[in-house]
């Protein structure tokens, strides 16, 4: 193909698609969503990771994970080889998690309402940093007391290919890729869909460099 048509279909024109892709019944993603947030969100996002930096956690299998945590909010979760939970306290510290700054709790609440989910009120943002070759194994987000709120997911620095699945864990998976400002929102009917996410591809982000970061917004408590 050549000529002026030639352009609309250039990689990047296929890579970043505009607007709200619905990815289930009550599922979307939202493309570049958090992209106008991002030069407030990222200090915020600094001064949180300076009062609980990342670190890595061991599951209660034995497996210590591949990506690295931390949380804002009243409640983070954690896990440990006694098990997953959330927890008011930061285990490294001891103290309660840094507040979830404004700018992380509108783009969440502004996410879900663009979603369907008007009265998100999340109360945890799981913070989640992956370098290449780190992952996320398929499973369901359920150590939240109720499951009446949506999941919001926001996508920040390197590439992804999100797995989105079924009820079961052996239900066939959509392979969904997410790029920095994405945002996924999955509520309702899909509130306790596996999901998960592929070993990162090794690359240099122009914002965030060699990593990727993901903000996950719940109701847990
Ligand atoms: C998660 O399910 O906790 C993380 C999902 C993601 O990193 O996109
Ligand atoms: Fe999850």
């Amino acid at each position: 193909m050549s000529g002026p048509t030639a352009d609309l279909f250039a990689d990047d024109a296929l890579q970043q698609p505009a607007g709200r892709e619905q990815i289930g019944e009550e599922s979307y993603v939202l493309r570049g969503y958090a992209l106008p947030w991002i030069e407030r969100l990222l200090p915020e996002l600094r001064r949180v990771l300076a009062q609980s930096p990342f670190r890595q956690m061991v599951t209660p299998g034995g497996f210590t994970m591949s990506a690295a945590l931390s949380s804002c909010g009243e409640l983070g979760w954690t896990t440990d080889p006694r098990g997953y939970r959330y927890s008011p306290l930061d285990p490294r510290s001891q103290q309660p998690w840094p507040v979830m700054p404004d700018a992380l709790r509108q783009l969440a609440e502004a996410a879900a309402t663009e979603a369907g989910f008007s009265d998100f009120l999340p109360d945890a943002c799981l913070i989640n940093r992956y370098v290449p070759g780190a992952k996320m194994s398929l499973h369901q987000d359920k150590n939240e007391r109720s499951y009446s709120a949506p999941v919001v997911s926001v996508s920040l620095g390197l590439p992804a290919i999100f797995l989105f699945g079924g009820h079961e864990r052996s239900d066939k998976t959509q392979k969904v890729s997410l790029f920095h400002g994405d945002v996924v929102v999955w509520g309702g009917v899909d509130r306790l869909r596996f999901h998960g996410v592929m070993p990162i591809k090794a690359g240099e982000h122009p914002v965030m460099g060699a990593q990727r970061i993901n903000l996950t917004f719940r109701t847990a408590g």
